[in-house]
């Protein structure tokens, strides 16, 4: 039989600190041995990594939330079919910045509620959902400060303000009610090592 990895996601507002803790976990993972490979979304693959400038890069209005829908699940299945199941097949750790659990959020109840929309496309085309998630929880204006302390033309979702960050905070916090075998909800607003260290605890439990 294959070889199976496993599968981690980070999930959050902005600014939450998902990069920063998805790459210190794949460092110390990499120290511990394992085999890591981290990603991100949008993006992840080369043809994901097109599709990330199309969906964050221009007018905020530019898209329909519906052909959002559409564009975040055709880059999410060229980064599943290019990068995540053939590092899953080789056993490795595959570590996501990012993963559905956005699409359901930004685009399933930010403009009407089209959750069920991305649930059913999710299930057509993608049909997998992450073994571990971290959803770090932060306050809509700390995380919004950080976001737009970085420099870069990636601003659109950033750019929708305090208001629908806070939406997507609470949010975030019910979607880890609905799946809590795999979210665990982790407070970003600390230092960086601390936190870390609280999902380093997690991950070895789960890789026993
Ligand atoms: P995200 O990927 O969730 O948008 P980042 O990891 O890119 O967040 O962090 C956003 C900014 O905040 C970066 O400048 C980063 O250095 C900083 N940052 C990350 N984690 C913390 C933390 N725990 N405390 C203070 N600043 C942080
Ligand atoms: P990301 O690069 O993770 O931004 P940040 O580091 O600021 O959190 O993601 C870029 C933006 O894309 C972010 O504002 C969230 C948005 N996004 C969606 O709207 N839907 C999705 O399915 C994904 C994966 C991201």
């Amino acid at each position: 039989m294959a070889a199976r990895g496993i599968f981690i996601t980070f999930e959050g507002i902005d600014g939450s600190g998902k990069s920063t803790q998805a790459r210190m976990l794949a460092d110390l993972l990499r120290q511990a041995g394992h085999d890591v490979m981290l990603t991100r979304e949008p993006g992840g693959s080369p043809g994901a990594e097109d599709i990330r400038r199309l969906v964050l890069e221009g007018d905020p209005d530019r898209w329909s939330a519906e052909t959002e829908i559409l564009l975040f699940t055709a880059a999410r299945r060229d980064h599943l079919e290019k990068t995540i199941e053939p590092a899953l097949a080789a056993g490795k750790v595959v570590i996501s910045d990012r993963f559905v659990d956005s699409t359901r959020l930004y685009q399933g109840i930010t403009r009407g509620d089209l959750r069920g929309v991305v649930d059913q496309l999710h299930m057509m085309m993608i049909g997998r959902e992450a073994d571990l998630t971290f959803v770090i929880d932060m306050d809509p204006g700390t995380g919004l400060a950080r976001a737009r302390s970085r420099q870069g033309g990636e601003e659109r979702f950033e750019d929708f303000g305090e208001g629908l960050q806070a939406q997507l905070r609470d949010g975030f916090l019910e979607l880890a009610a609905e799946f809590p075998a795999r979210c665990k909800v982790i407070d970003g607003d600390r230092d960086p090592q601390v936190v870390a260290a609280e999902i380093a605890g997690i991950v070895r439990a789960h890789l026993g």
